[in-house]
């Protein structure tokens, strides 16, 4: 049975309630994380925590949380939940107010929720038994603060299930100039005779901390080139590897774009040599 946390309790999922009235549920109005974990071994905690304190600084949720306070917390739902390959949820919303009005409402509590959930077993760098995916491109219709990780995800879901109701695993974004965003749940990556590029950071898309993290480590090592800036769907188009990256799949190798065979249609080595610094280096940030 799953135990989560909820403003200050850890109790079965199936008794944690929150209040119809609450933002989260009305408005989308709060930020969330998923920090993955394997066994007790949490991949970039700290750079999670702090997207999440930048987030809630965006939108003016005031809570009085310390890193170390949403350690404790990442680390009960671990031991709580029997360790294993786990996502660790977090999510604070601006709280339940009596009536539904736009206006940031005084005096309430914002809503604290955690819970975990299985995700695949730390990724190994392997050609033959990694998982491969199958994407399809759209134009990226979501707003323009794709930079805060909101918990209003309809943009994402909705471009998300343009791909999964073919029999794809997801959909990557180009916004109106052609150039690419991210995916609906990833950040996306073109490499071109070995060398991998992919799109900046800024409003467009979510500054994802697998992305941080892999930056970090290429860099350390330098032996991969990799450079961030605008990407083009020709690009995309003509690219040798095409990755998509997230915290519950690491460096992910897709093989097909549209329909059309990325490259010879199989994983590529740039991605082997990158997914095996990943998993060497991954616990040290
Ligand atoms: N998604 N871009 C978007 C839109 C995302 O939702 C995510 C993560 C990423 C990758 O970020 P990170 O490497 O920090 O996981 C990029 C999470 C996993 C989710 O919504 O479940």
């Amino acid at each position: 049975m799953s135990i989560v946390y909820l403003n200050g309790h850890y109790l079965p999922m199936e008794d944690a309630k929150i209040s119809p009235m609450d933002r989260g549920f009305l408005f989308g109005d709060g930020i969330y994380e998923v920090v993955p974990a394997y066994g007790v071994r949490m991949v970039g905690f700290r750079p999670h925590i702090e997207r999440m304190q930048n987030g809630l600084a965006a939108i003016g949720i005031a809570l009085d949380w310390n890193e170390q306070r949403w350690r404790e917390l990442c680390e009960q739902l671990i031991e709580r939940n029997g360790s294993g390959d786990l996502g660790i949820y977090l999510h604070v919303s601006r709280g339940a107010d009596n009536k539904r009005y736009h206006a940031y409402p005084e005096g309430i509590e914002p809503t604290v929720f955690g819970f975990t959930f299985e995700i695949p077993p730390s990724p190994v760098a392997d050609k033959s038994s990694t998982k491969t995916y199958t994407v399809t491109t759209t134009e990226d219709l979501r707003w323009k603060r794709c930079n805060i990780k909101s918990t209003a995800l309809l943009g994402n879901v909705i471009h998300f299930n343009q791909s999964y109701d073919g029999g794809n695993n997801e959909t990557i974004l180009y916004n109106a100039a052609g150039e690419l965003t991210e995916a609906s749940a990833c950040n996306v990556y073109v490499v071109k005779d070995g060398k991998i590029v992919t799109p900046e950071t800024d409003h467009q898309i979510l500054p994802g901390i697998t992305r941080l993290l892999l930056l970090k480590i290429l860099r350390a090592d330098g032996s991969l080139a990799i450079q961030e800036r605008p990407v083009t769907l020709a690009e995309l188009r003509d690219a040798d590897e095409v990755w998509i990256s997230s915290s519950t799949k690491e460096i992910a190798p897709v093989v097909r774009v549209d329909g059309e065979r990325v490259g010879d249609g199989t994983v590529g080595d740039t991605w082997l040599a990158a997914q095996s610094l990943f998993s060497a280096h991954k616990y040290e940030y």
